[in-house]
């Protein structure tokens, strides 16, 4: 079978070009950014982008300044023609990949802090990581100019950073949240879950297992404090290391909550970030019967 043939744009120039050609005037664009290595969760997001708009730019870009020095920059996965089929099956109708020198030019020193919610969970323990997010983004949506893009519940703390900004700098577009896609036993797809052992790759889903337990249990009326211990020693049982966090949160603040009754009825969620082996995962269930 042969692939849809998509173009490829790869400067901002030539991005602006393609998408005055591609799209007629009264046409709408999604735009799906990620960092390549497209699996299930990434297609979902492109076939969502479908259905709410005419046409679905796709951007890959492993972006440099999200990863901290010690991180895993050198190896993240790239495979960029298996990416371009994926993305175009699935129906994207433009591919922006720019290289590092398009994003960041010779003297680019503007970055895009979000103080607060940027500052917790992930944050504490990738101290630049949401910065090189946020100044990303809305560089890509300043590039693109799409009417929305599409961001997975996956990295829920990113979506919640990455609205905050938009609506910070009255960039105008709508950002919609997807759901998290799963492997049958649970398991978030991620494209780190290339790093995991065959042994590692058995144990994984019990992340979301824990978590699933532990938002049941917590509207049941027990504590974050002691949810967040029952759930470490679990995964310690199980082989992982000691949880960077498990916390209990309002979904939208990401302000700690130490009780079901504080969210007085608003969302909430449970987030966990701990390493397997040289992995780390993160995960997130709903509190409460939002999704
Ligand atoms: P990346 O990890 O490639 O993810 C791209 C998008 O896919 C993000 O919105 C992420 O939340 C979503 N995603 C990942 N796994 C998913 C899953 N299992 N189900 C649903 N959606 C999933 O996140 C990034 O890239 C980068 O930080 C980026 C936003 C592109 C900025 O560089």
């Amino acid at each position: 079978m042969s692939e849809p043939v998509i173009p490829i744009v790869r400067s901002v120039a030539d991005l602006r070009a393609q998408m005055a050609t591609l799209c007629a005037a009264q046409e709408t664009t999604a735009l799906v950014p990620t960092m390549g290595a497209l699996h299930e969760g990434h297609l979902d997001l492109i076939r969502q982008a479908k259905e709410v708009a005419d046409r679905c730019v796709v951007s890959i870009f492993v972006n440099p300044t999200q990863f901290g020095e010690n991180e895993d920059f050198g190896q993240y996965p790239r495979n960029e023609a298996r990416d371009i089929a994926a993305a175009s099956l699935a129906g994207a109708d433009l591919i922006y990949a720019p290289d590092a020198t398009e994003m960041y030019p010779p003297g680019h020193v503007t970055r895009i802090t979000v103080p607060g919610l940027a500052d917790v969970l992930e944050g504490e323990h990738r101290p630049d990581f949401f910065t090189g997010v946020a100044t990303v983004v809305s560089k890509l949506l300043l590039q693109v100019l799409p009417h929305v893009a599409i961001f997975g519940e996956k990295d829920f703390q990113q979506l919640q950073v990455i609205r905050r900004m938009v609506a910070d700098l009255n960039i105008p577009v709508a950002i919609h949240g997807a759901p998290t896609v799963r492997e049958a036993d649970g398991l978030a797809l991620s494209s780190r879950n290339s790093y995991l052992t065959p042994e590692q790759r058995v144990i994984a889903p019990i992340l979301f297992r824990a978590l699933i337990e532990a938002s049941q249990a917590f509207e049941q009326g027990l504590s974050a404090a002691n949810l967040a211990g029952k759930v470490s020693d679990a995964l310690g049982a199980a082989g992982f290391e000691k949880p960077d966090y498990v916390a209990f949160c309002h979904a939208e603040t990401l302000s700690m909550v130490e009780t079901f009754a504080e969210l007085s009825g608003q969302p909430g969620r449970v987030v966990a970030a701990v390493r397997l082996g040289r992995t780390r995962l993160i995960d997130n269930v709903a509190v409460g019967s939002v999704t």
